[in-house]
């Protein structure tokens, strides 16, 4: 479909705050998996490390994605749009968001995130065919395959396979006022 020709809702992305979300969230997971997470699953992935982004249209919050902070990179612990706003590019818009975080300029003694990891279920081909369409269309950046875990998933006793990605954007070392570092300048 062409960029034109796409249906988009647009949505209002704010942090997940567990007060005002949890309920709806909660009741989405129910709505869309046979193993949902129950609200003591969502509290442990609003920890330390842990951050989640909630899609919004007026009060009723129609998407979330929770990430886990890594020292380099993001991961997606799961992305989920509710049924009946789908294709609506709502989880493209929370991606972007996580997109909008990353840095391309990397700074030697501290962190900063580059990449964006995410799994998924081997028969999920929903799954698969959206993060590769939403990561292909960025102007920058590459959706990779990097491995296959056996048997990762154990939902309701049945084994499945975890084919896991990774996206990474162009990255340029950079001194403490931005500017590029020569890395092998010093060795000529
Ligand atoms: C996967 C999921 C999050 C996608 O959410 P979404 O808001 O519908 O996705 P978007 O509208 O942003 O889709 C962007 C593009 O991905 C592709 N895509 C998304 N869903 C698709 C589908 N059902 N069939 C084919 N392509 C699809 C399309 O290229 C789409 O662009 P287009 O609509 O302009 O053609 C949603 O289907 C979902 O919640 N699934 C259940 C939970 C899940 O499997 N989560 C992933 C866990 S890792």
């Amino acid at each position: 479909m062409s960029a034109i020709g796409k249906k988009q809702c647009n949505v209002n992305i704010v942090g997940f705050d567990k007060r005002a979300h949890l309920a709806q969230v909660v009741a989405i997971d129910q709505q869309v998996y046979e193993q949902p997470w129950n609200k003591k699953d969502f509290i442990r992935h609003d920890s330390l490390n842990y951050r989640g982004i909630v899609a919004k249209l007026g009060k009723e919050i129609v998407g979330y994605l929770f990430y886990r902070l890594g020292k380099s990179k993001f991961h997606i612990v799961n992305i989920v749009v509710r049924p009946g706003y789908r294709r609506c590019q709502i989880a493209s818009q929370m991606i972007q968001r996580l997109i909008a975080k990353l840095s391309n300029r990397c700074r030697t003694w501290h962190h900063v995130r580059i990449g964006i990891t995410l799994e998924v279920h081997e028969t999920s081909l929903v799954a698969q065919v959206f993060f590769r369409n939403f990561f292909q269309s960025q102007k920058q950046g590459l959706l990779l395959p990097t491995k296959v875990l056996w048997g990762y998933y154990k939902d309701g006793g049945i084994l499945e396979d975890a084919y896991c990605m990774e996206y990474r954007i162009p990255t340029l070392v950079v001194d403490a006022l931005g500017r590029p570092i020569n890395r092998i300048g010093h060795l000529l």
